[in-house]
């Protein structure tokens, strides 16, 4: 803008210095002038507003383009690509895409050139009559020789730094509507945040209360991910919070960190709205594993200090989050250790398996010492023994006094809780200890009753029982 704003401002004094000459030497030949300049004006003008309705049209539709292409490369997408052959397919809709994007540009030149062909028309017949004019003059005697020579060349200076002003102002126009959108979107941004710089938070929170908490993702306009939820998470315990798929845990945990503010109702830390507080000071008390928690592309060291940034790092902290969160084994296995690369696109970057992220995950949570703890799904990915090591682990942590709330599918680990919110369709459903939702026979126990028979009951005989051949004993002798 700033680069557009001084070309303008030039472009401007060369063309009011020429225009100043002209109007000394004839009043006819600035009119003349402004009348040679106006078509190419309303060209690019005309030009410009449809380049940025086609962006808005187009953009959905460049970036997916963009998106199959690099699909196309993706590691991640590999083993796919090659199994499912799913090449083909990507490289087919990527041709019909870039086809219509083509066609669209073509469509674009096309209205360009009807447009430019118009103004240069119409600045050749201005330019015609402007010399005309001239020639009329000089030959009428009204003019002086030397006078109609200054004119042409003042009159070239001015068209010229005419046009410069109307390709200057009108870049400056086009990006003035970008930044508009983009000012649209700060805005919309603000509005949703956690301001910044609100009240302090109580030092020593008994308990977080949901209060009729609703909440819709933005843009989605069907039902809201959370409805009228209102539940106590009190603090220094271990809460569960259990759901079916899409029954809204892991958005009720993102409320909870301050990533989003609630549609309706409130949030409040004892007597404090978590909307009204301080946003940096809310996500200082937590530390969460979130469910799609990032595989940070450096080494194992970074990405576990990662969970706190703003002190320096410190060797005895990191051994010990590791350890917390049972990922000895982890690094030691890594082939240099904290200083590995976890980043196969390096040379010498090295990849984890999903559960080894997972501890990974689960340390930099530890390494955080946030004073509430959110682990959304720790243990979908690990063994057996780990997930046993890690619950033991959590409910460790909840003894020294730090509040987890815990989301799991794993009711057995649940029994460990000592308040469990259940979640049906965002509503809240049932609450309280484990035993008592089991004794009162409500979705908690359904769900629950579904995962033990799995266990106790022996499986179903899907095929006859195969005929036993017995082996004839060898002969003696
Ligand atoms: N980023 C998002 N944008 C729009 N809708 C979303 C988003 N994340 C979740 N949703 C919707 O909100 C609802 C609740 O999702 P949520 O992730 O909270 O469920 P969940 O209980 O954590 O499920 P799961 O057990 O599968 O992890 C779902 O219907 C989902 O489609
Ligand atoms: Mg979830």
């Amino acid at each position: 803008m700033i680069m557009y704003g001084t070309r303008v401002i030039n472009a401007m004094v060369s063309l009011v210095a020429a225009a100043g000459v002209l109007n000394v030497l004839h009043a006819a030949l600035l009119p003349l002038l402004v009348t040679m300049t106006l078509p190419s004006a309303w060209s690019a003008l005309t030009m410009a507003r449809r380049r940025y309705e086609s962006f808005h049209a187009w953009v959905q539709h460049a970036r997916a383009g963009r998106l199959l292409g690099s699909l196309l490369i993706e590691p991640e997408a590999a083993p796919e690509i090659r199994v499912h052959g799913v090449g083909g397919f990507l490289l087919r809709h990527f041709r019909a895409m870039s086809e219509t994007a083509e066609a669209e540009q073509a469509r674009l030149a096309r209205l360009a050139a009807r447009t430019g062909l118009i103004a240069a028309a119409w600045t050749g017949v201005a330019t015609v009559a402007t010399y005309a004019t001239l020639g009329g003059l000089l030959l009428a005697g009204a003019m002086a020789l030397s006078v109609a020579g200054t004119a042409v060349i003042a009159i070239r200076t001015g068209s010229q730094s005419l046009d410069t002003l109307v390709v200057e102002v009108n870049a400056l126009h086009e990006e003035a509507l970008f930044v508009g959108d983009l000012q649209r979107l700060y805005t919309e941004a603000a509005q949703r945040a956690i301001p910044v710089g609100g009240r302090a938070l109580p030092e020593n929170p008994r308990e977080i209360r949901f209060e009729n908490v609703t909440f819709r993702y933005p843009g989605e306009s069907a039902r809201p991910a959370l409805a009228d939820v209102t539940l106590t998470l009190p603090l220094g315990r271990i809460v569960a919070l259990v759901g079916e798929n899409g029954s809204g845990k892991t958005t009720l945990v993102k409320l909870l960190a301050g990533l989003y503010t609630p549609e309706r109702g409130r949030i409040v830390w004892d007597d404090v709205d978590a909307a009204t507080a301080d946003r940096h000071r809310l996500a200082e008390r937590i530390a969460m594993v979130a469910q799609d928690f990032k595989r940070w592309p450096f080494t194992a060291r970074v990405n576990v200090a990662l969970g706190r940034t703003s002190a320096p790092l410190c060797e005895e902290r990191l051994a010990t989050s590791i350890a917390e969160a049972g990922a000895q084994t982890v690094v030691a296995d890594l082939p240099r250790g904290l200083d590995t690369l976890l980043a196969r696109n390096f040379s010498g970057g090295h990849e984890l398996s999903g559960g080894q992220w997972q501890r990974l995950g689960i340390a930099r949570a530890a390494y955080r010492r946030g004073s509430i703890l959110i682990v959304d799904e720790p243990t979908a990915a690990l063994d057996a023994r780990a997930e046993l090591e890690v619950f033991e682990r959590i409910r460790a942590l909840a003894d020294s006094g730090q509040t987890v709330v815990l989301i799991t599918h794993r009711l057995a680990s649940v029994r460990h809780a000592d308040l469990v919110h259940v979640l049906d369709q965002g509503r809240l459903v049932e609450s309280g200890p484990p035993d008592e939702l089991l004794a009162s026979g409500g979705l908690y126990a359904e769900l629950y009753a579904l995962q033990a028979e799995q266990f106790t009951k022996p499986p179903a005989p899907v095929t006859p029982p195969a005929p036993v051949h017995r082996v004839p004993a060898p002969k003696a002798g």
